[in-house]
């Protein structure tokens, strides 16, 4: 049982030294440029992101990335990265990180977020399955350095989906 109170937010551009300093020493994590973290909070274009920190007390815990490609019903949401800091692990807060995301993708009207993931990593297959996520499909060699299968997974954000639930030792605040 965790004992954490984070505050999950937005990130501001002050963030993003720390973000991408987690990133980098997250060798699992997908891994982008300081101009892609720094665009994901540009407003306008045709994809909306996100980008949610995690804070309790001095520095940043974790974050998670989340995009929306096209608006209405054709929506497609994606989840696209998130990162905990090594010692805070497997205390709650990377299943509150996408949560965050899903929580977001569902509020600009998605009515379904996906993922890919490394078909070698069963841990985050167990991470994303606890949150309402199912496999769709795989794609060969997807991943590089090492090789691997992706494995798409998709979750509703309609009802069962985790939106909503667990989160309540977590607060979500603005900036
Ligand atoms: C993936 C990551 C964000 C998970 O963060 P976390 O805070 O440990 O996640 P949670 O505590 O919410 O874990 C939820 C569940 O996922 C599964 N899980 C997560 N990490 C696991 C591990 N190392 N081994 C086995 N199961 C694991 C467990 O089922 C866990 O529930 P439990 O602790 O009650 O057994 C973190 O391991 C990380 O930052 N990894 C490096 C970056 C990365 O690989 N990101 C994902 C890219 S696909």
């Amino acid at each position: 049982m965790t004992t954490h109170n984070w505050e999950i937010r937005p990130a501001r551009e002050r963030d993003l030294a720390e973000v991408i300093l987690m990133e980098r020493n997250a060798p699992t994590a997908p891994h982008w440029s300081a101009a892609d973290y720094a665009a994901v909070l540009q407003t306008g274009g045709s994809v909306r992101r996100c980008l949610f920190v995690a804070v309790q007390g001095v520095g940043l815990d974790g974050f998670s990335v989340g995009s929306i490609t096209g608006s209405g019903p054709d929506a497609e949401a994606e989840l696209e990265s998130v990162v905990v800091l090594d010692g805070l692990r497997r205390q709650g807060l990377g299943s509150a990180l996408c949560r965050a995301v899903m929580e977001w993708a569902h509020g600009e009207g998605a009515a379904a977020i996906s993922l890919e993931v490394r078909a070698a990593s069963p841990w985050a297959l167990r991470l994303y399955g606890g949150l309402g996520f199912v496999a769709t499909g795989r794609r060969p060699r997807y991943y590089q350095d090492p090789t691997d299968d992706a494995i798409v997974m998709r979750c509703s954000l309609g009802g069962a989906c985790g939106v909503g639930g667990g989160i309540s030792h977590f607060s979500q605040r603005a900036p």
